[in-house]
């Protein structure tokens, strides 16, 4: 930590901003030396072994949606940040393509909300994946063809559908979650001690090379006392987890493909962002290496279904140069309800309107941004 140390020369104002900046930095790159990176390393004085429940998931109900057998998972939290978990892709061989597919294919659907819906209409922004992928699975054409829709999908909502510009969800919008993803999730924090989670809103973020997140908290569910779940896939990110407060200087982290953090406890409500895409380290496997043959070592009764050629084939470039963050949150407690807490000042949906980009476009605001376009920022 000594030269990011230095680099944070007062401590007293924003520390978290300054190692966005130094962290989003392209000329000159910055030192990555600093970024812990889980896939590599092993319990020290900082990282520490995460304790899992293995009696809480069977290897049966893990390999249903593609997970190893909890014994195997590579877990871990950190030092100065109860409630953190860290689960080094815990994914089986050949599944991670199954879940790609669903948050490019399936999950941008109706009655799913996008991006694309703020600026288009519904007819136009109702079989994404169909329009998109001719452009995609052709090689040659890809330079001379113009952005497909794929491209310019930026974020995906589900469940409980977060309204950018309120800050809330609500209970006159909502779509059922999907049935996949809820067992996912519920079998992860089940592991992780959590039982019983029940996910009922889900934020999908697409990002490019060139795109970040800003400082933020994830505050808006009615209940923190329930773990707040991210998934990683394709590119690599550098992840910064930081404290209750902006002068908290942050810890960085690779997020790579298939990585699972989850925010508990006294660290579900720290400050973070992520100011780098990068690309995914020298031996980790990339999509391509899970072919979709591989597929076929999983259970017959796994929701994880082998993937077209095609499909694959789409899911497999698209990682190659981008990275999907899925967040799954639990909105409600047990037997709570939204009609509990006033909502009068609440716009409605008809009201989210495209917000002003230029607001944090440098992408360093202490919360979420109000856009349409989320809080992605591409520079
Ligand atoms: C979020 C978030 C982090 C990521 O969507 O709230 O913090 O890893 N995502 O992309
Ligand atoms: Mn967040």
């Amino acid at each position: 930590m000594a030269k990011m140390a230095a680099y944070v020369v007062e401590s007293g104002e924003d520390a978290f901003r300054k190692i966005f900046k130094f962290y989003k930095r392209r000329n000159p790159p910055p030192d990555l030396s600093d970024v812990i990176d889980f896939s590599r390393s092993a319990p020290g004085d900082q990282v520490i072994p995460a304790i899992l429940d293995p009696g809480g998931v069977s290897d049966v109900e893990a390999a249903r949606v593609g997970l190893q057998p909890v014994r195997d998972w590579r877990a871990f939290g950190l030092q100065s940040y109860p409630g953190f978990m860290f689960i080094s892709n815990p994914f089986l061989l050949g599944s991670k393509p199954f879940w790609v597919r669903q948050c490019l294919k399936t999950y941008p659907q109706k009655p799913n909300v996008c991006n694309l819906d703020m600026h288009m209409s519904p007819s136009d922004t109702q079989d994404i994946w169909d329009k998109s992928v001719h452009g995609l699975s052709c090689p040659h054409s890809r330079k001379t063809q113009p952005k497909t829709l794929l491209d310019s999908l930026r974020w995906v909502t589900l469940g409980y559908h977060y309204n950018w510009n309120t800050k809330t969800y609500s209970a006159n919008h909502y779509t059922p979650f999907p049935a996949d993803l809820h067992s996912l999730s519920f079998q992860i924090t089940s592991a992780c001690g959590f039982p019983g989670f029940n996910a009922e809103a889900g934020i999908l973020n697409y990002y490019r090379s060139d795109s970040s997140l800003g400082i933020h908290v994830d505050e808006s569910e009615l209940d923190h006392s329930r773990p707040l779940l991210s998934f990683s896939f394709g590119k690599s990110a550098i992840f910064l987890l930081g404290g209750t407060r902006r002068q908290d200087p942050p810890t960085a982290m690779y997020m790579h493909s298939g990585d699972v953090m989850v925010m508990s406890g006294q660290s579900r409500l720290l400050y973070h962002a992520v100011p780098r895409i990068v690309a995914a380290p020298q031996g980790h496997p990339a999509l391509e290496m899970e072919g979709c043959s591989s597929a076929s070592t999983l259970h017959d009764c796994s929701m994880v279904e082998p993937l077209s050629e095609t499909d694959w084939a789409v899911c497999s470039r698209y990682t190659q140069s981008a990275r999907v963050n899925v967040t799954v949150r639990q909105v409600l407690g047990p037997g709570q309800s939204f009609s509990e807490t006033p909502t009068s000042h609440q716009k409605t949906d008809a009201d989210q309107t495209e917000g002003p980009h230029d607001q944090l476009a440098d992408g360093e605001s202490g919360t979420r941004r109000s856009s349409c376009d989320s809080d992605i920022v591409e520079t």
